[in-house]
């Protein structure tokens, strides 16, 4: 049985307003072989919004791009076809990414910064692990916390409970949020990416991102967020108290990590986030 509580969180993804069509059209332009980047800027260019937000995204030093690029078709070209594709996906997302999480602690921005962090140290694991699809890695990176953006309110009446469940009895605050509030942001996530109607694989690296052994099908890339989530948090430091992730034990089996390579990746991310070690 449901509790109350489930079913209205089940209710309020049902409710998310669909990913606009301006975006799934551009997306859709993306799967034809025959289509230019020149056309691909021209659709992008008919909506203002989508238009802002893939020239914010080319002229973003933190996802790597370096000089200013005024133009939509620079910003195409530099952005390339398949980042692109993850670009649009998270462009329903950003906007609430960026907006301050009061029950999971978080200033303005800071979500942002974690999921473009865990964006792109997934993307680097990704190739070091020799995955099939390093960019899928990154558009689940950018977008495995968007449960959060749901699941906030309900962190937020339950908080001193919460906090006193992950401190005192140090436990996941996922496995926290399934025991106190029925279900946890990761699978609120996946819920949400599945009212969207991402692909498959996206869907199951949200859902698993904290225990990445459940998704029977396709564990790996839920592996890959899982490492990539921790290294983020352990390399950009963070003084949230809920915020301290830990690896999953069965992440090491399904990435053959041990020790010793976890430590040379921690220190590898320091160099690709851009952090030096202190
Ligand atoms: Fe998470
Ligand atoms: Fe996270």
């Amino acid at each position: 049985m449901l509790t109350q509580r489930v079913q209205a969180i089940l209710q309020s993804v049902n409710h998310l307003r669909p990913i606009p069509s301006n975006v799934t059209r551009v997306l859709k332009e993306l799967e034809n072989p025959k289509v230019s980047l020149g056309m691909i800027a021209e659709y992008i260019g008919l909506d203002q919004a989508l238009a802002a937000l893939v020239l914010q995204m080319a002229n973003s030093a933190v996802l790597g791009y370096g000089r200013s690029c005024s133009s939509l078709n620079d910003a195409v070209v530099r952005i390339g076809v398949k980042r692109l594709k993850s670009l649009l996906l998270a462009s329903v997302a950003v906007d609430s990414m960026n907006r301050q999480l009061s029950g999971y602690r978080l200033g303005a921005g800071e979500l942002w910064n974690h999921s473009v962090g865990t964006a792109v140290t997934a993307e680097w694991a990704a190739r070091a692990l020799s995955y099939r699809d390093p960019e899928e890695a990154y558009v689940a990176g950018l977008l495995h916390d968007i449960g959060k953006l749901l699941l906030d309110q309900y962190v937020l009446s339950d908080y001193s409970q919460i906090i006193l469940y992950v401190k005192k009895y140090n436990q996941p605050l996922w496995q926290v949020e399934e025991k106190l509030i029925g279900i946890d942001h990761a699978r609120v996530g996946g819920l949400i990416a599945q009212r969207w109607g991402f692909p498959t694989v996206l869907i199951d690296a949200i859902s698993f991102h904290h225990y990445p052994s459940a998704a029977h099908a396709n564990p790996v890339l839920p592996a890959i967020v899982n490492l990539a989530n921790y290294l983020t948090i352990k390399v950009q430091g963070s003084q949230q108290g809920l915020f301290c992730d830990e690896i999953h034990p069965d992440t090491f089996a399904i990435l053959s990590l041990d020790d010793v390579r976890l430590e040379r990746f921690q220190q590898r991310v320091m160099d690709v986030l851009g952090v030096s070690a202190s």
